[in-house]
C-alpha cells in the first residue's frame, strides 16, 4: 500500500506520519510531502524507526511524484486557527491550497481514497469533489472529511461524566465539522443516559472542542495530537 501524507511537516502531518509508520502493513510506502524545506528531514527522521515501511520526503516542487501511484492520499496541508477565529475564516487560504493538491491527485492517482482533514473541512471536501467532477472522475465512495475527532472528543467526554470506561463507549456524531453541523446522537449512546440539562451541556462542549484547544495554545494553533491519532485509527482498523 503507498499512503501520502500532504502538508507532513505540521503539526498533525508529523503525528499523523509518525503512526502510519509505526502501523502501516509491512512493505507499504509512506510518501511525505509538504512545501516547508523541513519535509525531507521529517522523512529521513521517521526512516530510523525500525519499522518495514518506506519513507521519502518531497519538497515543493515534488508534488506530482509524491502523488504517483498512491492508493491513500491524507491531507493536513494548510493553516490551522488562532484564538477569536472561525474555521469558515480559513478558508480563502486554505481553498487553494486543497484546489492544487486536489488536482495533482486527479493526475497523479485518480482511483486513490482521500481525506481531507484541512479546515474548514465543510468547505475542503467539496472543492476536491469538483476537482474530480471537472476531470470526470469523481467517485463519492473515495472523498472523505475527516470528522472523527468529533467522535473520539463525544466519547472522552461522555465517559468522564458518567464515569464509564471509555474504552467502551461508542457516540455517533453526524453532519460537518463546524459549529453546529456537529451533531452528537447522544440518544444512541449505549449503557447511559442523560437529562436535557446534561444533553445541552455536551452537546455544546462537543461543538466547541475544537476552540478548547485553540484557545488553550494562545495562538500556537490547534489541535494535532488528538487530531493525528484519529486519522490514524479511523483509516487502518
Ligand atoms: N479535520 C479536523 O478535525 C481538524 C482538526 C484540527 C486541525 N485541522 C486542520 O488541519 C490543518 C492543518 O493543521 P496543523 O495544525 O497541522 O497546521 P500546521 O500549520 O502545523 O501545518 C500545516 C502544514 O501544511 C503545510 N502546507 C501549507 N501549504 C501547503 C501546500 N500548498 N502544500 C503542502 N503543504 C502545505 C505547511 O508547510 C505546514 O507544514 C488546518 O487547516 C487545521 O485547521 C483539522
Amino acid at each position: 500500500m503507498k499512503v501520502a501524507v500532504l502538508g507532513a511537516a505540521g503539526g498533525i502531518g508529523q503525528a499523523l506520519s509518525l503512526l502510519l509508520k509505526n502501523s502501516l502493513p509491512a512493505g507499504s510506502e509512506l510518501s511525505l510531502y509538504d512545501v516547508a524545506p523541513v519535509v525531507p528531514g521529517v522523512a529521513v527522521d521517521l526512516s530510523h524507526i525500525p519499522t518495514a515501511v518506506a519513507v521519502k520526503g518531497f519538497g515543493k516542487d515534488d508534488l506530482d511524484a509524491a502523488l504517483s501511484g498512491c492508493d491513500v492520499v491524507l491531507i493536513p496541508a494548510g493553516m490551522p486557527r488562532k484564538p477569536g477565529m472561525d474555521r469558515a475564516d480559513l478558508f480563502n487560504v486554505n481553498a487553494s491550497i486543497i484546489q492544487t493538491l486536489a488536482e495533482g491527485i486527479v493526475k497523479n492517482c485518480p482511483k486513490a481514497m482521500v481525506g481531507v482533514i484541512t479546515n474548514p473541512v465543510n468547505g475542503t471536501v467539496p472543492i476536491v469533489a469538483e476537482v474530480f467532477k471537472k476531470a470526470g472522475t469523481y467517485d463519492p465512495a473515495r472523498v472523505f472529511g475527516v470528522t472523527t475527532l468529533d467522535v473520539i472528543r463525544a466519547e472522552t467526554f461522555v465517559a468522564e461524566l458518567k464515569g464509564l470506561d471509555v474504552s467502551q463507549v461508542k457516540v455517533p456524531v453526524i453532519g460537518g465539522h463546524s459549529g453546529t453541523t456537529i451533531l452528537p446522537l447522544l440518544s444512541q449512546v449505549e449503557g447511559a443516559t442523560f437529562s436535557d440539562e446534561e444533553i445541552a451541556a455536551l452537546t455544546t462542549r462537543i461543538q466547541n472542542a475544537g476552540t478548547e484547544v485553540v484557545e488553550a495554545k494562545a495562538g500556537g494553533g490547534s489541535a494535532t495530537l488528538s487530531m493525528g491519532e484519529r486519522q490514524h485509527v479511523s483509516a487502518y482498523h
